[in-house]
Formats: C-alpha cells, structure tokens, sequence
C-alpha cells in the first residue's frame, strides 16, 4: 500500500525558473542605486574568476521586456528574482528610493500580463554596503530594524501582486561562504561570528515572517535552504553515527529553527561545550517560536557522504583540498578550524555510486526525492523547489546551444520529484536554476545553468544577445505537458 501511487502534478502546478538581482541585474550605480558588499567585494583583486563584476552582468535591468518575452514564449507559469536591498533602500535604512521600487515593479506589471506568477526573494546576498560598515552586517542585532523596514516597503509595495516570497535564500551557504571559508563578503574565517551572524538572520527571519503575516494576509512566505540529504559511507554504525552529525551541522541547525522555531537539542550543547555558541535570549526564543513559514522553498543540488572520523584528527590534506570554493554544498569540516567541534565528527567523501558534473558537484537525481521525501516527512509544511540546475561549460556553435546534457539532468530530477509527489510531498512548484545565463558569484560566465544562453564572457560583454538553448525548447514542452512525459 505504502507505495501506492498518488496523483501526479496538480493543474496549477508552477513551473518556473530563478534568478538573483546581483547574478542579472547590472546598472549597478544607476537610477540611484547604493552599492552593495557584492558590489565591493567583486572590485577587490583575487576575489572572483578573472575578477568579473556584476557592473553589467546579463544587463537584465535594461532588458527587461525582452528577458520576459522569452519566459512568457517558454510559458513559464512562475519566475523567482530577488530585489536588491540597495536599489530600493540605497543606504540600508534611508529614503526609501522610488526609482529603484518602479524597476521591480516594471518587472512584475511584465510577469503578470504574462500570466506568470511573481516568486519574490527579499535577500539573495547583496547586503547593501552602508549596512555592512555601519553595524558589521549581519554581525550586530542593529541590522533588525534596517531589514524589517526594508521588508515593510516591500509588502507594502508589492502585496496585491506577489503571492510568493523567499524571506532568505541560502543561509547556510552565505553564512558558510562569508564567515567561515572567507570566500564571499565579509571575507571571515571565524566560526563563532558565523553562528553569532546565523542567529541574528534568524531572528530577522523571523521579525520578516511576522510582519508578512500582518500585512499580506493572504500571500505566502518562507525561506529557501541549501538541503542535501547526507549518506553514511558503510553500514558501519560509526558511519551512521558520523551522518546524524552532519545532519544537525548542516541542515537542522537552520531547518529546526525556521520551522519549529528551536536549535536541535545535541548540536548545541556542542556548540555551546566548544563557546561558539549564539548568544540566545529568552525574548529571542519567543520570537523564533512565534514565526512559522507558509511553505520551505528548498535549494536541491547535491547532498553528501560521510565516514566517521577515525583517527579523530583533523582531515588529511588531500582531502582538504577537495573543498573547493566552487561547492558550498560539500560537508566538509576543515582541519585548520580545529575549534569546530564537527571536526572529530564526521568526515566528508566521495560518494562511490555518483557521477559528478564538471565542477565535480555530485549528481543524484535519487537524493532529490530523498531531501523532499526527509524534509517533508519532519516539518509537514509545503514545498516549493526554488533552485535545482547544473552548471556546465556550453558552447555556441553555428548560433545555437545544443545542451542535451542540460536536458538530461533536469529529466531525471523532475522525474524524482514526480516519485516524491506520488509518494505524497506536497509540493507548491519547482523552479530550475536558472532562467538564463547568470553571472555565478565565483565562476563568472564560464559555469552555465541558464535555459537561454547569454552572447558574453568574462572579458568581453560582447553582444549579450540572448539565444535560447535546446533545453529551453524542451522545459517549454514539459510545461506545455505538465509534466506528463517525464
Ligand atoms: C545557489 C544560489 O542561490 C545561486 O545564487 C547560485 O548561483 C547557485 N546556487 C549555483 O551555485
């Protein structure tokens, strides 16, 4: 019985694809825009593949009409972007700036007579710089109030028009990437101030969340996590053991926390034994407690695969040197932050059964429905996949981009989706990573994920004409069919 399939795809099932202002947008000094910690941080030596910038980026902000066109003859029924902080806010917690809300809501008078359904990211990374030299970012309480009202001019602005918000996209890989790994802004190699930072997007989550839910009654908000299920090695119980540790270090510590508004328990005392823990105070408990989201958008890309740490000892260098900037999502205690106490844990490996792509990110279709399947099973609360792609070199060849490899690897995610829906997920939509060629933070233009190509490298903006690929042709069939073939 148990196995029983359940229905398929539901009529307003939304199809969709994603982006993020500072991966598209470009006129990143314009219309009175303020620049952000991306904006910063790009323009520093050594800090990005061949130190692009999103200066331009795919110039999306002046190509608006086009780039909709193309999702409206795709007939794409949702389209996610972000807005970026300093567009509409220039310094963080100023004059709000007219110029910058007119943009956004260009873009979504667009989507809307397009039948397309506005999915809108509140943060997707691009902390206005103002905010970051003024309170340390996300390194003081202060911020709450600059993002709260950030938060009220958006659904005071957008909420007859947008039904769907992210509240924040990826907490687990800005925090990792930016105060950990030092590889994005602020460039911090401090694990405390990284939960120190988590804590108070936490709580700045949960003031957003609240807010929404007084506001926009009728509308629906949650944030989008990075969730990769972790494998243990062997059937070695040490093994298993090592895999509910990187469980909690990698998706609990943010999942109990947006959704049953607590810390996992066994983490941290961990945490806390070790003095890193988050400041957390008995007013903060309550406001936690009191948000709960409407749905989970959930980030799918790879999950992991872990040992249990036998030597109990720092990772050996090799296998250091598999943590790649590229891959935020591998689970990799790393030896010289010998004050994590993950490190004697677990251990982060390859996984035997999987092929990887050619950033050598694992593929594991399998693992989508895992994730869905875990996810929903714990916290019962609708899912929206709001990324899943590969990135990949594509080329132009004769004007065209003939991606088959692109096509493949979303077949077989959406097909175990369409397993996890038939085993009873309840799902909202699923929107591919990304819509079109993107600047990715680290790589430039050289990773790809869109399904419309861009005219541009990392050197030359060349023509940035935007030329469909062969998956786009396909995603347009699977939405003409809901779904029906895969
Ligand atoms: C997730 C992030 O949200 C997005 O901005 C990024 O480009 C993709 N991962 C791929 O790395």
């Amino acid at each position: 019985m148990y196995y029983q399939k359940l229905d398929e795809f539901q009529k307003n099932f939304l199809w969709g694809a994603a982006s993020a202002a500072y991966q598209i947008e470009g006129a990143y000094q314009e219309d009175g825009k303020g620049l952000s910690i991306w904006d910063e941080y790009a323009h520093q030596p050594g800090n990005t593949f061949k130190g692009t910038t999103g200066d331009v980026a795919i110039d999306h902000y002046h190509r608006v009409e086009e780039d909709v066109a193309l999702m409206a003859k795709m007939g794409l029924k949702a389209y996610r972007f972000s807005v970026a902080w300093s567009r509409v806010i220039p310094d963080g917690e100023g004059d709000v700036n007219e110029a910058g809300l007119a943009f956004y809501r260009k873009l979504i008078t667009l989507l809307k007579q397009n039948q397309i359904e506005p999915v809108l990211t509140i943060y997707h990374w691009d902390l206005p710089l103002a905010l970051q030299k003024k309170y340390n970012g996300w390194g003081s309480r202060e911020i709450i109030p600059a993002f709260e009202k950030y938060c009220r001019t958006l659904f005071s602005a957008f909420k007859d028009d947008v039904k769907y918000w992210v509240t924040f996209n990826e907490q687990n890989v800005f925090t990792s990437m930016g105060y950990r790994w030092a590889q994005h802004p602020p460039k911090v190699t401090d694990i405390k101030r990284m939960y120190a930072a988590n804590h108070i997007i936490n709580l700045a989550n949960a003031t957003a969340i609240n807010l929404f839910h007084e506001l926009v009654p009728n509308g629906q908000i949650g944030p989008s996590f990075g969730y990769g299920p972790v494998y243990p090695l062997t059937g070695d119980p040490n093994d298993v053991l090592a895999a509910v540790n990187a469980n909690d270090f990698n998706n609990n510590w943010w999942l109990d926390v947006y959704c049953r508004g607590e810390y996992p328990y066994f983490m941290l005392k961990q945490l806390q034994k070790a003095g890193i823990a988050p400041e957390i105070t008995a007013d903060d408990q309550v406001l936690l407690k009191s948000a709960k989201p409407d749905f989970l958008g959930i980030n799918y890309y790879h999950g992991g695969t872990v040992q249990t740490n036998r030597l109990q000892k720092p990772v050996k260098e090799a296998e250091q040197k598999d943590f790649s900037a590229t891959d935020p999502y591998l689970m990799q205690p790393k030896a010289d932050q010998a004050q994590s106490p993950e490190v004697p844990m677990f251990n982060s490996v390859s996984n035997p059964y999987l092929d990887k792509t050619a950033w050598g990110w694992e593929i594991d279709p399998v693992g989508f429905r895992v994730a869905l399947r875990q996810v929903y099973e714990k916290y019962r609360l609708p899912l929206f996949v709001t990324e899943n792609g590969l990135g990949a070199v594509d080329e132009l060849v004769d004007g065209k981009v003939d991606d088959q490899y692109r096509i493949d690897y979303l077949a077989q995610h959406v097909k175990t989706m369409k397993e996890a829906i038939t085993d009873g997920v309840e799902m909202i939509g699923y929107c591919a990573w990304s819509f079109s060629d993107i600047l990715s933070w680290l790589n430039g233009y050289k990773k790809r994920y869109g399904f419309v190509y861009v005219n541009r490298d990392d050197d030359s903006q060349k023509d940035l004409k935007r030329i469909p690929k062969a998956s786009y042709y396909w995603y347009q069939q699977l939405i003409a069919q809901n779904g029906a073939q895969i």
